[in-house]
């Protein structure tokens, strides 16, 4: 064994480790290390190569506030210096203030929560809950979404081809359609379509069996990686009363939509409709630490002072995350960030628009807050996606790379190798009219990639 102390650390050693040592995330294994980042700051970042680039990704839409804000790397540290972390049977000073500020910021009566360490594990904590809560097994999953990668929310991220490997189970499952206008698996126009969708999962919970075996049903309230998919109106309120219809609960994944990212503190919110149970993680922290959130609705917090929770992690709540989490809380508070989301968000919405007329390969251009969505098609004219849902896992289909490519090269990263035909544009909220103006003309550029497979 190489002593510990003397890893040898140059460039060639570090690039031969990541291709020899470590799993890369949804990929073939790579046969190059990728670029290295040595730093970031703001909505930019630079890699060893000494060039900088623009972060039109917030990191898979989680570094809300910027890279590097002082504040929270000082309240990180302080906390350090007290205490880092700490058995979860015991109180700490950031879970319990942490605890109080969810409360407060999500909606209607959501007050109890279970504090872990990213999106996937909150939403297995969901689950359970909910399983837990109405000692029932069925859980609906809506096609085309994402919940995380451990097995249960893997189970329920129906339609994303990431999902065809995994052993499915933990729950009892099933899928229905979402309400995705561009592309109506009903065949239908909004309004006239009356709300298909809706009814649908009515139909289906009730063959189902309805209120005896209907847990709850799971949702991202504006779907992410799948393409920034914005319900009509009337959808969530419709939804709520199927729910309650049954007795089954809802479960908002807010994950990768919450903490300010389409101009409201939540998704849902633009709906005002208070879900059962709410999770969330990435903008919790904004990436400075790990961090997910599980919160319920009080009744359903209340019954486990009565019925065992059957439910932890050692690592649950832990103090120097939450330090990190209250101070992010409070920089949305202070510096306006959500208001700049949702007014910076009409911005670059309008900007993106634009690209629509300009390339054949662009059929479809959506967004709430700073959240916006390019859809990518072969043809304008009847719609066909520019790939098939499988190119997300097969090698040689997916032309949304060669843009995440060119994007690189120009000097930008957005979030193109995401499952679906979207590309998505989510900078950090502190981003600036020019900002995006950059932005939208690197984007302009590299869309030329896409132009030659659209007709
Ligand atoms: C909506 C949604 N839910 C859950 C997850 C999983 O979160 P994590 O990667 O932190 O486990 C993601 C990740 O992108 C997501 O977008």
């Amino acid at each position: 064994m190489t002593d510990l102390k003397s890893i040898p650390t140059s460039k060639e050693d570090l690039d031969r480790y990541e291709v020899e040592n470590i799993f890369h995330s949804w990929s073939y294994q790579p046969s190059q290390a990728p670029l290295r980042v040595v730093s970031a700051k703001g909505i930019r970042f630079v890699t060893e190569d000494g060039r900088e680039r623009l972060d039109f990704s917030s990191c898979f839409a989680s570094h809300n506030i910027g890279h590097q804000d002082q504040r929270v790397v000082d309240a990180i540290v302080a906390q350090a210096k007290t205490l880092c972390g700490f058995a979860p049977n015991f109180s700490t000073k950031p879970r319990a203030t942490l605890a109080k500020m969810l409360a407060e910021v999500t909606p209607g009566d959501l007050s109890r929560c279970f504090i872990t360490l990213g999106g996937t594990e909150a939403n297995e904590a969901a689950i359970k809950i909910a399983h837990q809560y109405t000692g029932k097994r069925k859980i609906v999953g809506r096609y085309r979404s994402y919940h995380g990668a451990t097995a249960v929310p893997m189970t329920l991220s129906r339609g994303d081809a990431r999902n065809w490997a995994q052993v499915e189970g933990g729950t009892d499952w099933l899928s229905v359609p979402q309400p995705y206008c561009y592309r109506c698996m009903f065949g239908q126009k909004y309004p006239d379509c009356e709300m298909r969708c809706v009814k649908y999962v009515d139909e289906v919970m009730e063959l189902e069996g309805g209120a005896d075996k209907i847990a709850g049903i799971i949702f991202e309230p504006i779907t992410g990686a799948n393409g920034i998919l914005i319900p009509p109106p009337e959808y969530f309120p419709m939804l709520r009363a199927v729910c309650d219809k049954y007795g089954a609960l809802m479960i908002a994944d807010e994950v990768m939509s919450g903490f300010g990212r389409t101009g409201k503190w939540f998704a849902i919110d633009h709906w005002n409709v208070v879900p059962d149970i709410m999770t969330m993680a990435k903008g919790t922290t904004c990436g400075y630490l790990p961090l997910g959130v599980t919160i319920a609705r009080k009744h359903i917090g209340d019954k486990f002072k009565e019925q065992f929770f059957s439910h932890g992690a050692t690592y649950a709540g832990h103090a120097l995350c939450c330090a990190a989490a209250v101070r992010v809380l409070q920089i949305y508070e202070e510096d306006n960030l959500i208001e700049n989301s949702a007014k910076m968000g009409k911005y670059l919405l309008e900007k993106a628009t634009e690209l629509k007329d300009k390339h054949p390969c662009v059929g479809d251009v959506r967004g709430l807050g700073l959240f916006v969505g390019i859809e990518l098609v072969k043809n304008k004219k009847t719609r066909e996606p520019i790939m098939p849902v499988a190119a997300k896992i097969r090698p040689g289909l997916n032309p949304k790379l060669e843009v995440a490519k060119r994007l690189g090269e120009l000097g930008m990263m957005a979030m193109a190798a995401n499952p679906g035909n979207t590309i998505n544009l989510a900078p950090p909220f502190i981003v600036t009219k020019d900002e995006i103006d950059e932005g939208i003309g690197i984007m302009d550029k590299a869309l030329e990639v896409a132009d030659k497979y659209a007709v």
